[in-house]
């Protein structure tokens, strides 16, 4: 029986995670946000959130085995009950649905998982309702919900400024071949930042470098690995000196490139091909790494995959 009255029960939506090729972090403001200057792009690794009509908000999360569920809040502050609530309150409705998300993104690992989750959410809900959100509309929304939230409904490559809501798709000639490894242990990300706060000097406006955008126009991952940037990187190895290790043993497999994704924990290697990420992702399994795969990017933003 359709609760909804078009035909369908329930709507999956799929996002992706992201990886920042550039993250520039300016000095604090006073909405105790900083000012960024990042490139974005969405890789091949995703969460699913599947939201039926319900009398109540219900949540379920699950997970693929490597992930660890225990920091994932189950109550209303869970960014898939934000999402569902703010949708509905923007459009003045009293409905409510069960949430299935069922993660491959790790919880806390600088992928933006919980993003991907909240941007899922936005969509499906959207659809399940057919309430026709406007792009500007569910975009607001999103940044509402998280500075990364709005890169998740988009995906594909892009620029984020602001405090990363603000997004504008780059042209990107690549095909992006990335090893990624994950850590055991999440790491916050507010605690990255106070870490920079208290050790950096960020400038007042930082920006994107020119290079970088131009390695992405003609594709080439030589020049890419060349213009590869983290702010966090620094701060977030003073938090899990750990990570070095990470960092070092990429560079012993042959990625042409490596970097702490967003506020870390999880590592990340650029490789020139899917062939060339097979076999760094060999030599770091090799060298102990238990929790290594690859990904490639650009992929699509969160889009709906099942209507039932
Ligand atoms: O926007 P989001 O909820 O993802 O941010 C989580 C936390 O990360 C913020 O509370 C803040 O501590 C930090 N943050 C920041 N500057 C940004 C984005 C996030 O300081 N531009």
């Amino acid at each position: 029986m359709s609760h909804s009255g078009s035909g369908t029960d329930s709507v999956t939506v799929r996002a992706a995670a992201k990886v920042n090729l550039h993250l520039g972090v300016g000095a604090l403001r006073a909405d105790g946000f900083h000012p960024l200057a990042t490139v974005y792009q969405a890789i091949g690794m995703y969460d699913d959130v599947t939201v039926t009509d319900a009398p109540d908000w219900g949540l379920v999360v699950t997970a693929h085995e490597r992930i660890d569920l225990s920091e994932v809040p189950l109550d209303h502050s869970n960014i898939v009950l934000r999402a569902g609530r703010l949708l509905s309150a923007h459009h003045r409705l009293d409905r409510a649905a069960a949430i299935g998300v069922d993660k491959g993104i790790p919880v806390a690992g600088g992928l933006a998982g919980g993003s991907a989750d909240g941007a899922a959410a936005l969509l499906a809900l959207d659809r399940l309702w057919e309430l026709q959100t406007t792009d500007d509309d569910l975009l607001a929304l999103a940044a509402e919900l998280g500075s990364d939230v709005p890169f998740a409904l988009v995906g594909g490559t892009a620029t984020g400024h602001g405090r990363g809501e603000l997004v504008e798709r780059v042209p990107d000639a690549g095909s992006w071949w990335w090893v990624v490894v994950e850590s055991d242990i999440g790491l916050p990300t507010p605690a990255v930042y106070r870490e920079l706060d208290r050790t950096g000097h960020p400038p007042d406006h930082p920006v994107v470098p020119r290079p970088l955008l131009d390695a992405l126009a003609v594709g080439d991952p030589e020049l890419l690995a060349e213009s590869l940037t983290n702010d966090l990187t620094a701060p977030a190895l003073r938090l899990r000196p750990d990570l070095a290790k990470v960092l070092a043993d990429g560079t012993e497999s042959g990625a042409l490139a490596g970097l702490v994704s967003g506020s870390g924990p999880t590592c990340l290697f650029l490789c020139r091909d899917a062939g060339h990420a097979s076999a760094v992702r060999m030599m770091m399994t090799d060298l102990g790494h238990t929790r290594v795969s690859s990904a490639a990017g650009p992929v699509a933003g969160a889009h709906v995959v099942e209507y039932s």
